[in-house]
C-alpha cells in the first residue's frame, strides 16, 4: 500500500516532541489524537479574521455563521447524511447528558432502556441516571473471553417495553467494533430509539448513518484530528418530535434546537477542517471506491476512502505489535479473536506489575500510552479489573510508525523482564 506516513508525519507539529532525549511516541490516540498544522491555522484564522457570534448583519457575524454551515456540511459529508442533521456540542459526554434529558421526557416510569457493558461511562451514566424516575436501564452482558456483546442477552433484555437502545460502536477500552448494524435491526422490533457512541469508532472507521437507519451518533472531533468539540448526528424525523432543552429564544428546529448558547466557533473551524485532512488523503486513495458509492457527494467518497486507507495502514501494524506482545511471558492482552472487527487499539496487563507502573516507565522513554478502566466500567467490572488498576492501553494512529512499535516492544519486554 503506497501510504504517505512521512507527508502525514510531517503534518504534526506535535510529533517533533522529545522527552529525556527521546522522540515522543505518541500512542494515546484513544484518548485524543495529536492536530495537524491546518487544522491549528484554521482556528486561529477564525480567532484574527472572523471571530463573532452568530446571527448578525455585519462582515465576521456574517462569516461565522457562513463557517458553521460550511462545517454542518463537512460533517454531513463524514456521517453520510443531510447538514441539517448535524449539531456542535461542547463534548460528546454533554451531548449525550442533553439527548437522555430530552428523549426522558416523553418517557414514563416502567419503560425500559438497554444500554451495555462494553459502553464507556458516556453511554452509560446518562441513561442511568433516568432510573430516578422510574425508568428500568437494563445492559447488556459482554462475552470476557472474545470481548464481544453477548448476543442472545441483547434480544433477551429487549422486551417491548424497550424505548431506547444505546450502545457502543467500537470499544475505547479493548477495540471490539460491535455489530451496529445487527443491534439497530433488533431495536427496531420493538420500535426503540438508537443512540450510537462512535468516539472511537471515528477515528477507525467510516460512519454511515444511513445504511445503518440509526437516530442519534455522537463524536468528538479532538478524537480524529480536530480539537475538543462533540458533534452529533440526530435523523431528522427523531429530532422534529424531540422535545430538547432550549431556552424559548433559541430556534426551534433542527439542527439548532439541540445546541445551547455560543457554541466554539473556533473548534467548529478547526473540526471541519480535520475533516477535510481526511478527505485529502482520501483523495490519494481512491481504490476503495466502487458502484455503491457512484451517487456519493466526491467529498463524502473522499472521506471514504481516507478512513479506509487510514486503517489499512493501521491493522497490519497492530496485528503485528499484537503478536510480538502475545511472544512476552506474563502478559495477557486483551483483544477480540482474530476474526472479530477490531480497531487498532491495543490492551494488556503485565503479570506481577501495576499497569499504571507500566505506562509510568514507558513515560520516562517518551512513550505516551494510558492506563486505568479508560470509563469502561462495566467492561472493567466484568473483568475483574476495576480494583487493580485496569490495563495499559497502547491506540494507535495513522501517524504511528513500525520503528515506534519495535521502540515500544523493546520497552515492554524489558519493563516484563524478557530482556
Ligand atoms: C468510547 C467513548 N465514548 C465517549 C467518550 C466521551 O467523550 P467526550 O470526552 O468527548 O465526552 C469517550 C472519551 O474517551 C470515549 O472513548
Amino acid at each position: 500500500m503506497n501510504f504517505d506516513i512521512n507527508g502525514i508525519r510531517s503534518q504534526f507539529p506535535a510529533l517533533n516532541r522529545e522527552v529525556n532525549g527521546f522522540p515522543a511516541i505518541f500512542f494515546d490516540s484513544p484518548g485524543g489524537t495529536q492536530t495537524p498544522q491546518r487544522v491549528i491555522d484554521k482556528m486561529v484564522d477564525y480567532m484574527i479574521h472572523h471571530n463573532a457570534n452568530s446571527g448578525g448583519v455585519f462582515a465576521t457575524t456574517v462569516e461565522t455563521d457562513e463557517l458553521i454551515f460550511n462545517a454542518r456540511k463537512a460533517f454531513a459529508d463524514f456521517f453520510g447524511c443531510d447538514w441539517k442533521e448535524v449539531s456542535f456540542g461542547e463534548n460528546s459526554t454533554a451531548i449525550n447528558f442533553r439527548l437522555s434529558q430530552a428523549i426522558a421526557r416523553d418517557l414514563k416510569p416502567g419503560d425500559e432502556i438497554l444500554i451495555t457493558d462494553i459502553d464507556h461511562d458516556a453511554n452509560r451514566s446518562p441513561w442511568e441516571i433516568l432510573a430516578e424516575r422510574g425508568i428500568v436501564i437494563k445492559s447488556v452482558k459482554v462475552d470476557t473471553e472474545t470481548l464481544t456483546l453477548d448476543m442472545d442477552d441483547l434480544a433477551n433484555k429487549l422486551p417491548s417495553k424497550t424505548k431506547v437502545v444505546a450502545f457502543n460502536y467500537g470499544s475505547n477500552a479493548v477495540g471490539t467494533i460491535s455489530d451496529a448494524r445487527k443491534i439497530i435491526k433488533l431495536a427496531k422490533t420493538v420500535d426503540a430509539i438508537t443512540v450510537v457512541d462512535a468516539v472511537h469508532y471515528a477515528l477507525h472507521g467510516v460512519l454511515d448513518v444511513r445504511g445503518l437507519d440509526v437516530d442519534f451518533v455522537f463524536c468528538s472531533a479532538y478524537k480524529f484530528f480536530g480539537p475538543h468539540i462533540g458533534v452529533l448526528y440526530s435523523k431528522t424525523q427523531r429530532m422534529d418530535q424531540l422535545k430538547t432543552l432550549k431556552v424559548s429564544a433559541q430556534k426551534d428546529h433542527a439542527p439548532d434546537k439541540f445546541e445551547t448558547g455560543t457554541l466554539s466557533h473556533e473548534a467548529i473551524a478547526g473540526a471541519a477542517e480535520a475533516i477535510a485532512f481526511i478527505a485529502e488523503i482520501g483523495s490519494k486513495h481512491p481504490q476503495y471506491l466502487n458502484e455503491s458509492h457512484s451517487k456519493n457527494s466526491q467529498r463524502r467518497n473522499n472521506i471514504i476512502c481516507g478512513m479506509m486507507a487510514l486503517e489499512d495502514y493501521e491493522i497490519p501494524l497492530a496485528n503485528y505489535f499484537k503478536d510480538e506482545l502475545r511472544k512476552i511471558k506474563g502478559l495477557k492482552l486483551y483483544c477480540p479473536p482474530k476474526q472479530q472487527l477490531c480497531t487498532s487499539t491495543i490492551s494488556f496487563r503485565l503479570e506481577g506489575i501495576h499497569p499504571l507502573d507500566v505506562a509510568k516507565r514507558l513515560a520516562e522513554k517518551g512513550i505516551f500510552v494510558w492506563a486505568g478502566g479508560f470509563y469502561a466500567v462495566g467492561l472493567m467490572k466484568a473483568l475483574g479489573l476495576s480494583d487493580n488498576g485496569g490495563m495499559v492501553r497502547i491506540g494507535l494512529a495513522p501517524y504511528n510508525t513500525k520503528e515506534e512499535i519495535e521502540r515500544t516492544l523493546q520497552e515492554i519486554r524489558s519493563i516484563a523482564g524478557a530482556l
